[in-house]
């Protein structure tokens, strides 16, 4: 048995970093556990042009120490007002690195997000002739369509169609959650990726009325049905490089989870790779895990791999029932359970 792995340093290709004091609370953990990633962009106000984006990105580092050699990709959040020469601009100067497509109102601060995305095509055409990817919150914001089939439908409303009028465009399809995504994804052109997060691999929807509401279980899109977990299981070991990391690690303050109307978002950084790992490991795929964690993303947004390696070691781990005080609070995903994994500093 397998009891220390070692992997070239990984990426966390979906992270939210947020600001202010929960940035300099949770900024450590990601930058722990990953070499660089991906910034979302959805602070209020959100960060829609390349000045906002260097202030923020000047805020992670200086949230860190200034030894931990962690590089914040940064996003520009779009809108229906955005700008083909800006946002091209910001990615010729090296401030951002993709795009982020939130549809109004599909998740936490997403007022300001598209209504149409088809009339965003002169910024869609741009970014295919750079070569800028566009990341994509994939669900429609329909009030009648049932929240657990948003993901499908989008793929069948939108997505076919974006994929066939812009066929050089890099295109992330975030958080994918459905068999569908994962079929789509596997079955779509080598433009079209998808990023993982390790509660979609972990737990289906019961997970959320486990005896009762567990809001910690509630993150956007939903969990959907255990079919869909072992899908997008499957796809996540298969070794294609279509499918790669993404956190999506979205703390909110415990408050402001265990509510009347609690958040969406499920805080996994301070163990993502121990996450992920009992699942590559569960799924006798530790041969793959590298390829998932540290190099398919990194090639397909065009990026030179990390150097150094990073451990994990055979080690029981207690997850703490929560992380930080005041302010900063936040119950981690499998907050209270042991992991067989633990990343070694
Ligand atoms: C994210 C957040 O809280 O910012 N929440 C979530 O459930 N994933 C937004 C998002 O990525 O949808
Ligand atoms: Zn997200």
């Amino acid at each position: 048995m397998t009891d220390r792995i070692t992997i070239r340093r990984p990426d966390d290709w979906h992270v939210h970093l947020r600001d202010g004091a929960m940035l300099e609370a949770v900024a450590r953990h990601t930058a722990r556990q990953f070499a660089r990633a991906i910034i979302m962009p959805n602070l209020t106000p959100p960060v829609t042009d390349a000045a906002a984006a260097v202030a923020y990105r000047d805020r992670i580092l200086a949230a860190l120490p200034a030894d931990t050699g962690f590089t914040p990709l940064m996003t520009c959040y779009l809108t229906d007002a955005a700008d083909p020469q800006a946002i091209a601009d910001g990615h010729a100067a090296g401030v951002f690195t993709a795009c982020k497509l939130y549809p109004a109102h599909a998740t936490t601060n997403s007022a300001h997000g598209v209504t149409d995305i088809f009339a965003l095509a002169p910024v869609l055409e741009r970014m295919q002739a750079i070569g800028m990817p566009l990341l994509i919150h994939g669900e429609v914001t329909d009030r009648t369509i049932d929240i657990f089939d948003r993901e499908a439908v989008f793929i069948d409303r939108i997505l076919v169609k974006l994929v066939r009028e812009f066929p050089a465009l890099r295109i992330v399809l975030e958080h994918i959650t459905t068999a569908e995504a994962a079929d789509f994804v596997t079955a779509a052109p080598a433009t079209v990726a998808a990023t993982i997060t390790p509660q979609h691999l972990i737990i289906n929807r019961n997970a959320i009325f486990d005896g009762g509401l567990r809001p910690h279980a509630y993150c956007l899109p939903v969990a959907k049905r255990e079919r869909h977990r072992l899908a997008v299981r499957a796809a996540a070991v298969s070794g294609s490089a279509k499918f790669f990391l993404g956190t999506d690690s979205a703390p909110h303050v415990v408050g402001a989870k265990e509510s009347g109307c609690g958040c969406a978002g499920i805080f996994n950084a301070p163990f993502a790779l121990e996450s992920y790992l009992t699942v590559f490991e569960e799924e006798d795929a530790l041969d793959r895990f590298e390829g998932f964690a540290s190099e398919n993303g990194a090639h397909f947004y065009g990026l030179p791999l990390n150097d150094g390696k990073v451990t994990l070691e055979r080690r029981p781990v207690i997850v703490p029932e929560r992380i930080g005080d005041g302010d900063t609070a936040v119950v981690p995903f499998h907050a209270g359970e042991t992991l067989g994994w633990r990343l070694v500093d």
